[in-house]
Protein backbone atom coordinates (compact mmCIF):
# COMPACT_ATOMS: atom_id res chain seq x y z
CA UNK A 1 0.00 0.00 0.00
CA UNK A 2 1.25 3.54 -0.58
CA UNK A 3 2.29 5.83 1.61
CA UNK A 4 0.38 8.33 0.92
CA UNK A 5 -2.79 6.01 1.20
CA UNK A 6 -1.36 4.72 4.70
CA UNK A 7 -1.48 8.74 6.11
CA UNK A 8 -5.31 8.87 4.94
CA UNK A 9 -6.59 7.90 8.51
CA UNK A 10 -9.78 9.37 8.45
CA UNK A 11 -12.58 9.32 6.41
CA UNK A 12 -12.02 13.44 5.67
CA UNK A 13 -8.25 12.31 4.64
CA UNK A 14 -9.70 10.11 1.83
CA UNK A 15 -11.79 12.17 0.48
CA UNK A 16 -8.80 15.07 0.10
CA UNK A 17 -6.87 12.32 -1.91
CA UNK A 18 -9.83 11.02 -3.70
CA UNK A 19 -9.99 14.95 -4.85
CA UNK A 20 -6.97 15.32 -5.85
CA UNK A 21 -6.83 11.93 -7.47
CA UNK A 22 -10.42 12.11 -9.43
CA UNK A 23 -11.24 14.24 -12.52
CA UNK A 24 -13.97 16.75 -11.21
CA UNK A 25 -17.38 15.31 -12.72
CA UNK A 26 -16.23 12.02 -11.04
CA UNK A 27 -15.02 13.60 -7.74
CA UNK A 28 -17.86 16.19 -7.11
CA UNK A 29 -20.82 13.79 -8.31
CA UNK A 30 -19.75 11.70 -5.25
CA UNK A 31 -19.16 14.22 -3.13
CA UNK A 32 -22.31 16.32 -4.24
CA UNK A 33 -25.96 16.28 -2.92
CA UNK A 34 -28.86 18.39 -4.51
CA UNK A 35 -29.72 22.11 -3.68
CA UNK A 36 -28.43 23.50 -1.28
CA UNK A 37 -26.33 20.68 0.07
CA UNK A 38 -28.53 21.66 3.39
CA UNK A 39 -29.36 18.19 4.30
CA UNK A 40 -25.88 16.48 3.36
CA UNK A 41 -24.32 18.52 5.82
CA UNK A 42 -27.02 18.07 8.12
CA UNK A 43 -27.22 14.53 7.86
CA UNK A 44 -23.87 14.09 9.81
CA UNK A 45 -24.30 17.57 12.05
CA UNK A 46 -27.40 15.86 13.33
CA UNK A 47 -25.20 13.49 14.98
CA UNK A 48 -24.31 15.86 17.24
CA UNK A 49 -27.15 16.38 18.87
CA UNK A 50 -26.35 13.28 20.88
CA UNK A 51 -23.69 12.89 23.55
CA UNK A 52 -22.66 9.01 24.46
CA UNK A 53 -22.82 8.34 28.14
CA UNK A 54 -19.90 5.81 29.22
CA UNK A 55 -19.91 3.89 32.21
CA UNK A 56 -16.74 2.43 33.63
CA UNK A 57 -15.23 -0.55 35.71
CA UNK A 58 -16.50 -3.08 32.81
CA UNK A 59 -14.23 -6.03 31.85
CA UNK A 60 -14.00 -4.90 28.48
CA UNK A 61 -11.05 -7.46 27.44
CA UNK A 62 -13.25 -8.94 24.39
CA UNK A 63 -15.53 -7.00 22.16
CA UNK A 64 -17.58 -8.54 19.93
CA UNK A 65 -19.18 -6.67 17.06
CA UNK A 66 -21.00 -9.63 15.27
CA UNK A 67 -24.23 -8.80 14.32
CA UNK A 68 -27.11 -10.16 11.57
CA UNK A 69 -29.01 -8.56 9.08
CA UNK A 70 -31.52 -9.49 6.48
CA UNK A 71 -31.23 -13.21 8.21
CA UNK A 72 -26.82 -12.68 7.42
CA UNK A 73 -24.25 -12.94 10.33
CA UNK A 74 -21.91 -10.29 9.43
CA UNK A 75 -18.41 -9.38 11.82
CA UNK A 76 -19.43 -5.42 12.02
CA UNK A 77 -22.68 -3.27 12.84
CA UNK A 78 -22.18 -1.37 8.91
CA UNK A 79 -22.28 -2.84 5.39
CA UNK A 80 -21.98 -1.07 2.52
CA UNK A 81 -24.69 0.88 0.59
CA UNK A 82 -25.40 0.49 -2.63
CA UNK A 83 -23.99 3.32 -5.20
CA UNK A 84 -24.06 3.99 -8.74
CA UNK A 85 -21.46 4.36 -11.70
CA UNK A 86 -18.69 2.46 -9.61
CA UNK A 87 -15.46 2.45 -12.54
CA UNK A 88 -16.10 6.17 -13.16
CA UNK A 89 -14.56 6.21 -9.50
CA UNK A 90 -11.59 3.03 -9.89
CA UNK A 91 -11.74 1.24 -12.81
CA UNK A 92 -12.12 -2.64 -11.49
CA UNK A 93 -15.45 -0.71 -9.59
CA UNK A 94 -17.92 -2.57 -7.97
CA UNK A 95 -16.06 -5.54 -7.78
CA UNK A 96 -13.17 -4.07 -5.42
CA UNK A 97 -16.05 -3.01 -2.98
CA UNK A 98 -17.64 -6.44 -2.83
CA UNK A 99 -14.43 -8.49 -2.50
CA UNK A 100 -13.58 -5.78 0.49
CA UNK A 101 -16.40 -6.34 1.73
CA UNK A 102 -16.39 -9.60 2.24
CA UNK A 103 -12.93 -9.96 3.66
CA UNK A 104 -14.10 -7.11 6.25
CA UNK A 105 -16.98 -9.93 7.36
CA UNK A 106 -19.95 -7.18 5.89
CA UNK A 107 -22.57 -7.13 2.94
CA UNK A 108 -21.86 -5.61 0.01
CA UNK A 109 -25.09 -3.60 -1.86
CA UNK A 110 -25.10 -3.60 -6.02
CA UNK A 111 -26.92 -0.38 -7.40
CA UNK A 112 -29.40 -1.47 -10.44
CA UNK A 113 -27.11 1.28 -11.96
CA UNK A 114 -23.84 -1.01 -11.71
CA UNK A 115 -21.10 -0.95 -13.95
CA UNK A 116 -20.80 -4.21 -13.78
CA UNK A 117 -23.78 -7.07 -14.09
CA UNK A 118 -25.70 -8.23 -11.24
CA UNK A 119 -23.78 -11.65 -12.10
CA UNK A 120 -20.28 -10.33 -12.29
CA UNK A 121 -20.59 -8.53 -8.77
CA UNK A 122 -21.65 -11.80 -7.51
CA UNK A 123 -18.88 -13.90 -8.65
CA UNK A 124 -16.60 -11.24 -6.40
CA UNK A 125 -17.97 -12.30 -3.43
CA UNK A 126 -19.18 -15.34 -1.33
CA UNK A 127 -20.06 -12.90 1.55
CA UNK A 128 -23.53 -11.44 1.93
CA UNK A 129 -25.03 -9.80 -0.96
CA UNK A 130 -28.03 -6.83 -1.49
CA UNK A 131 -29.24 -5.71 -4.69
CA UNK A 132 -30.95 -2.28 -4.95
CA UNK A 133 -33.77 -1.87 -7.22
CA UNK A 134 -35.02 1.03 -9.62
CA UNK A 135 -37.78 0.57 -11.01
CA UNK A 136 -37.87 0.88 -14.92
CA UNK A 137 -40.37 2.27 -17.04
CA UNK A 138 -39.85 -1.46 -18.81
CA UNK A 139 -41.53 -3.20 -15.93
CA UNK A 140 -40.03 -6.26 -17.63
CA UNK A 141 -37.04 -5.86 -16.60
CA UNK A 142 -37.96 -5.15 -13.03
CA UNK A 143 -38.93 -9.01 -12.99
CA UNK A 144 -35.70 -10.20 -14.62
CA UNK A 145 -34.15 -8.57 -11.88
CA UNK A 146 -35.74 -10.49 -9.34
CA UNK A 147 -34.79 -13.32 -11.51
CA UNK A 148 -31.18 -12.92 -11.92
CA UNK A 149 -30.91 -12.28 -8.13
CA UNK A 150 -32.38 -15.19 -7.26
CA UNK A 151 -30.12 -17.46 -9.34
CA UNK A 152 -26.86 -15.32 -8.37
CA UNK A 153 -27.39 -16.05 -4.79
CA UNK A 154 -28.14 -12.34 -3.61
CA UNK A 155 -29.94 -12.58 -0.30
CA UNK A 156 -31.78 -9.41 -0.15
CA UNK A 157 -33.54 -6.73 -2.11
CA UNK A 158 -33.67 -3.38 -1.52
CA UNK A 159 -36.33 -1.30 -3.38
CA UNK A 160 -35.47 2.39 -3.16
CA UNK A 161 -38.77 5.02 -3.33
CA UNK A 162 -37.12 8.18 -2.88
CA UNK A 163 -36.51 9.09 -6.73
CA UNK A 164 -39.47 9.57 -8.59
CA UNK A 165 -37.30 12.36 -10.08
CA UNK A 166 -33.45 12.45 -9.87
CA UNK A 167 -32.54 15.24 -7.77
CA UNK A 168 -31.29 19.24 -8.24
CA UNK A 169 -27.61 18.29 -8.42
CA UNK A 170 -26.35 21.22 -9.10
CA UNK A 171 -22.60 20.63 -8.95
CA UNK A 172 -22.93 17.80 -11.77
CA UNK A 173 -24.58 20.85 -14.10
CA UNK A 174 -21.60 22.91 -12.83
CA UNK A 175 -18.87 19.75 -13.90
CA UNK A 176 -20.65 18.63 -16.67
CA UNK A 177 -20.88 15.51 -15.67
CA UNK A 178 -22.58 12.48 -18.17
CA UNK A 179 -22.55 8.73 -18.32
CA UNK A 180 -20.68 7.74 -19.62
CA UNK A 181 -18.43 10.98 -19.47
CA UNK A 182 -17.02 12.83 -22.89
CA UNK A 183 -13.74 14.46 -23.47
CA UNK A 184 -14.64 18.04 -24.43
CA UNK A 185 -12.44 21.03 -24.74
CA UNK A 186 -13.53 22.05 -21.32
CA UNK A 187 -12.96 19.36 -19.55
CA UNK A 188 -9.69 18.19 -21.47
CA UNK A 189 -7.27 20.10 -19.45
CA UNK A 190 -9.37 18.27 -15.84
CA UNK A 191 -8.44 15.03 -17.34
CA UNK A 192 -4.88 16.18 -18.64
CA UNK A 193 -4.22 16.75 -14.57
CA UNK A 194 -5.26 13.61 -13.51
CA UNK A 195 -3.12 10.90 -16.47
CA UNK A 196 -3.37 8.07 -14.45
CA UNK A 197 -7.15 7.67 -13.91
CA UNK A 198 -7.36 8.89 -17.97
CA UNK A 199 -5.32 5.71 -18.38
CA UNK A 200 -6.96 3.60 -16.31
CA UNK A 201 -10.06 4.57 -18.35
CA UNK A 202 -9.43 4.50 -21.43
CA UNK A 203 -7.64 0.82 -21.13
CA UNK A 204 -10.68 -0.55 -19.76
CA UNK A 205 -13.37 -1.76 -21.66
CA UNK A 206 -16.07 0.76 -22.09
CA UNK A 207 -18.32 2.28 -19.46
CA UNK A 208 -21.75 1.14 -19.66
CA UNK A 209 -24.96 0.53 -16.98
CA UNK A 210 -23.97 -3.28 -17.43
CA UNK A 211 -27.66 -4.39 -15.84
CA UNK A 212 -29.59 -2.67 -18.49
CA UNK A 213 -27.34 -2.39 -21.28
CA UNK A 214 -29.61 -4.08 -23.89
CA UNK A 215 -32.43 -2.43 -22.88
CA UNK A 216 -31.18 1.50 -23.27
CA UNK A 217 -31.28 3.09 -26.19
CA UNK A 218 -28.79 5.81 -27.16
CA UNK A 219 -25.38 7.14 -25.73
CA UNK A 220 -24.22 10.11 -23.69
CA UNK A 221 -26.60 11.30 -21.25
CA UNK A 222 -27.12 13.17 -17.89
CA UNK A 223 -28.17 11.71 -14.57
CA UNK A 224 -31.65 13.85 -14.98
CA UNK A 225 -32.38 12.54 -18.18
CA UNK A 226 -31.49 9.06 -17.74
CA UNK A 227 -33.89 8.79 -14.42
CA UNK A 228 -36.57 10.77 -15.82
CA UNK A 229 -36.47 9.11 -19.01
CA UNK A 230 -36.18 5.79 -17.82
CA UNK A 231 -37.64 5.44 -14.16
CA UNK A 232 -41.15 4.69 -13.93
CA UNK A 233 -43.42 7.67 -11.67
CA UNK A 234 -46.46 5.87 -11.61
CA UNK A 235 -44.70 3.05 -8.86
CA UNK A 236 -46.85 2.62 -5.62
CA UNK A 237 -47.08 0.88 -2.54
CA UNK A 238 -49.16 -1.83 -4.42
CA UNK A 239 -46.10 -2.50 -6.94
CA UNK A 240 -44.00 -2.84 -3.93
CA UNK A 241 -45.92 -5.51 -2.43
CA UNK A 242 -45.91 -7.26 -5.60
CA UNK A 243 -41.96 -7.16 -5.60
CA UNK A 244 -42.26 -8.29 -2.07
CA UNK A 245 -44.08 -11.34 -3.13
CA UNK A 246 -42.12 -12.28 -6.08
CA UNK A 247 -38.93 -12.21 -4.70
CA UNK A 248 -39.88 -13.86 -1.15
CA UNK A 249 -36.98 -13.19 0.97
CA UNK A 250 -35.76 -10.10 3.22
CA UNK A 251 -36.79 -7.19 1.36
CA UNK A 252 -35.78 -3.29 2.32
CA UNK A 253 -37.79 -0.33 1.84
CA UNK A 254 -35.08 2.28 1.24
CA UNK A 255 -35.19 5.97 1.39
CA UNK A 256 -37.97 5.55 4.56
CA UNK A 257 -37.92 9.29 6.41
CA UNK A 258 -41.44 8.79 8.25
CA UNK A 259 -43.62 6.64 10.89
CA UNK A 260 -46.47 6.41 8.42
CA UNK A 261 -44.23 5.14 5.17
CA UNK A 262 -42.25 2.74 7.85
CA UNK A 263 -46.29 1.52 8.86
CA UNK A 264 -46.95 1.16 5.22
CA UNK A 265 -43.40 -1.26 4.65
CA UNK A 266 -44.52 -3.52 7.70
CA UNK A 267 -47.91 -3.76 5.72
CA UNK A 268 -46.73 -4.95 2.43
CA UNK A 269 -44.47 -7.71 4.20
CA UNK A 270 -40.94 -5.73 3.19
CA UNK A 271 -38.48 -7.10 6.49
CA UNK A 272 -36.32 -4.13 6.72
CA UNK A 273 -36.74 -0.25 6.22
CA UNK A 274 -33.25 1.84 5.07
CA UNK A 275 -34.34 5.33 7.14
CA UNK A 276 -31.94 7.13 4.48
CA UNK A 277 -32.29 10.84 2.42
CA UNK A 278 -30.01 9.31 -0.31
CA UNK A 279 -27.23 11.23 1.59
CA UNK A 280 -28.96 14.49 0.96
CA UNK A 281 -29.05 14.10 -3.29
CA UNK A 282 -32.73 13.90 -3.19
CA UNK A 283 -35.16 16.78 -1.38
CA UNK A 284 -33.10 18.88 0.01
CA UNK A 285 -34.49 20.12 3.02
CA UNK A 286 -35.61 16.30 3.79
CA UNK A 287 -34.96 15.69 7.27
CA UNK A 288 -31.39 13.76 8.89
CA UNK A 289 -31.92 9.83 9.17
CA UNK A 290 -30.59 9.91 12.84
CA UNK A 291 -33.27 12.86 13.63
CA UNK A 292 -36.11 10.40 12.93
CA UNK A 293 -34.57 7.53 13.73
CA UNK A 294 -35.87 7.09 17.27
CA UNK A 295 -39.56 7.48 16.19
CA UNK A 296 -39.20 5.04 13.63
CA UNK A 297 -37.89 2.26 15.59
CA UNK A 298 -40.47 3.05 18.09
CA UNK A 299 -43.08 2.21 15.54
CA UNK A 300 -41.84 -0.30 13.69
CA UNK A 301 -38.19 -1.79 15.23
CA UNK A 302 -40.30 -4.88 17.14
CA UNK A 303 -41.47 -5.97 13.39
CA UNK A 304 -38.86 -4.60 10.95
CA UNK A 305 -35.01 -4.19 10.91
CA UNK A 306 -34.38 -0.40 10.76
CA UNK A 307 -31.12 0.04 8.99
CA UNK A 308 -29.75 3.79 8.97
CA UNK A 309 -28.11 5.44 6.31
CA UNK A 310 -26.65 8.81 5.88
CA UNK A 311 -23.95 10.74 7.04
CA UNK A 312 -22.06 8.09 8.89
CA UNK A 313 -18.16 9.16 9.20
CA UNK A 314 -16.97 7.84 12.27
CA UNK A 315 -17.31 5.08 15.00
CA UNK A 316 -19.28 7.39 17.59
CA UNK A 317 -21.54 8.01 14.66
CA UNK A 318 -22.12 4.10 14.05
CA UNK A 319 -22.53 3.85 17.82
CA UNK A 320 -25.47 6.63 18.13
CA UNK A 321 -27.29 4.61 15.34
CA UNK A 322 -27.25 1.49 17.35
CA UNK A 323 -27.79 2.76 20.49
CA UNK A 324 -30.89 4.73 19.21
CA UNK A 325 -32.13 1.23 17.85
CA UNK A 326 -30.59 0.78 14.27
CA UNK A 327 -29.99 -2.73 13.49
CA UNK A 328 -26.65 -1.57 11.42
CA UNK A 329 -25.86 1.28 9.59
CA UNK A 330 -25.08 2.08 5.77
CA UNK A 331 -23.13 4.02 4.21
CA UNK A 332 -21.30 5.12 0.54
CA UNK A 333 -19.47 7.97 0.06
CA UNK A 334 -16.71 6.57 2.90
CA UNK A 335 -16.00 3.81 0.55
CA UNK A 336 -16.33 5.54 -2.67
CA UNK A 337 -13.91 8.09 -1.05
CA UNK A 338 -11.71 5.52 -0.46
CA UNK A 339 -12.22 3.86 -3.99
CA UNK A 340 -11.27 6.66 -5.87
CA UNK A 341 -8.02 7.55 -3.50
CA UNK A 342 -6.42 4.34 -3.23
CA UNK A 343 -8.56 1.59 -5.41
CA UNK A 344 -9.57 -2.05 -3.89
CA UNK A 345 -7.08 -1.07 -1.13
CA UNK A 346 -8.75 2.16 -0.20
CA UNK A 347 -11.32 0.13 0.60
CA UNK A 348 -10.10 -2.43 2.70
CA UNK A 349 -8.63 0.68 4.26
CA UNK A 350 -11.80 2.74 5.07
CA UNK A 351 -13.50 -1.02 6.35
CA UNK A 352 -10.61 -1.27 8.89
CA UNK A 353 -11.13 1.87 9.88
CA UNK A 354 -14.48 1.67 10.71
CA UNK A 355 -14.09 -1.31 12.34
CA UNK A 356 -10.93 -0.53 14.96
CA UNK A 357 -12.61 2.91 15.72
CA UNK A 358 -16.15 1.31 16.58
CA UNK A 359 -14.17 -1.30 18.61
CA UNK A 360 -12.04 1.45 20.72
CA UNK A 361 -15.12 3.49 21.15
CA UNK A 362 -17.23 0.29 22.29
CA UNK A 363 -14.44 -0.18 24.80
CA UNK A 364 -14.53 3.59 25.89
CA UNK A 365 -18.39 3.46 26.25
CA UNK A 366 -18.21 0.27 28.27
CA UNK A 367 -20.26 -2.15 26.00
CA UNK A 368 -18.94 -5.72 24.78
CA UNK A 369 -21.35 -6.42 22.13
CA UNK A 370 -23.74 -4.29 20.19
CA UNK A 371 -26.89 -5.49 22.03
CA UNK A 372 -25.35 -3.69 24.94
CA UNK A 373 -25.69 -0.65 23.40
CA UNK A 374 -29.16 1.06 23.67
CA UNK A 375 -30.92 3.63 24.29
CA UNK A 376 -29.00 4.68 27.94
CA UNK A 377 -26.12 5.13 26.01
CA UNK A 378 -27.22 8.19 24.75
CA UNK A 379 -28.11 11.63 25.76
CA UNK A 380 -29.59 14.28 23.58
CA UNK A 381 -28.21 17.61 23.65
CA UNK A 382 -30.45 20.94 24.77
CA UNK A 383 -30.50 22.64 21.79
C1 LIG B 1 -25.74 6.89 -4.07
N1 LIG B 1 -26.89 6.31 -3.55
C2 LIG B 1 -27.63 5.43 -4.30
N2 LIG B 1 -28.74 4.83 -3.77
C3 LIG B 1 -29.45 3.95 -4.50
O1 LIG B 1 -30.44 3.42 -4.02
N3 LIG B 1 -29.05 3.63 -5.77
C4 LIG B 1 -27.97 4.19 -6.37
O2 LIG B 1 -27.64 3.88 -7.50
C5 LIG B 1 -27.24 5.14 -5.63
N4 LIG B 1 -26.15 5.76 -6.17
C6 LIG B 1 -25.38 6.60 -5.42
C7 LIG B 1 -24.22 7.15 -5.96
C8 LIG B 1 -23.40 7.94 -5.18
C9 LIG B 1 -22.16 8.51 -5.78
C10 LIG B 1 -23.74 8.22 -3.83
C11 LIG B 1 -22.86 9.07 -2.96
C12 LIG B 1 -24.89 7.69 -3.30
C13 LIG B 1 -27.29 6.60 -2.15
C14 LIG B 1 -26.62 5.62 -1.18
O3 LIG B 1 -27.18 4.35 -1.29
C15 LIG B 1 -26.77 6.09 0.27
O4 LIG B 1 -28.11 6.40 0.53
C16 LIG B 1 -25.93 7.32 0.61
O5 LIG B 1 -24.64 7.21 0.06
C17 LIG B 1 -25.84 7.47 2.12
O6 LIG B 1 -25.19 8.63 2.50
P1 LIG B 1 -23.60 8.70 2.78
O7 LIG B 1 -23.20 7.44 3.50
O8 LIG B 1 -22.97 8.83 1.44
O9 LIG B 1 -23.48 9.92 3.62
C1 LIG C 1 -27.39 8.87 -7.38
C2 LIG C 1 -28.25 7.86 -8.03
C3 LIG C 1 -27.65 7.11 -9.11
O1 LIG C 1 -27.63 9.16 -6.21
O2 LIG C 1 -28.95 7.08 -7.15
O3 LIG C 1 -26.51 9.45 -8.04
Amino acid sequence: MSRGLKRCYNVARLRERAKRRLPAPMFHYIDGAAGDEWTMNRNTSAFDRWELVPRWLVDVSEIDLSTTVFGQPIDVPFICAPTAMGRLFDHVGEPAVARAANRAGTMYSLSSMSTVSIEEAAEATTGPKLFQVYVFKDRGLNREFVQRCKDSGYHALALTVDVPVAGNRERDIVTGMTIPPKLTLASLLDFAMHPRWVWNYFTSPPLELANVRDRIKGDVTTLVTFFNDQLDRTVNWDDAAEMVEEWGGPFAVKGVLSVEDAMRAAEIGASAVMVSNHGGRQLDTSPAPIEVLPEIVDAVGDRLEVILEGGVRRGVHVLKALALGAKVVSFGRPYLYALGAGGEAGVDQVLEYFRTDVERDMRLLGCRNVGEIDRSRVRKVDP
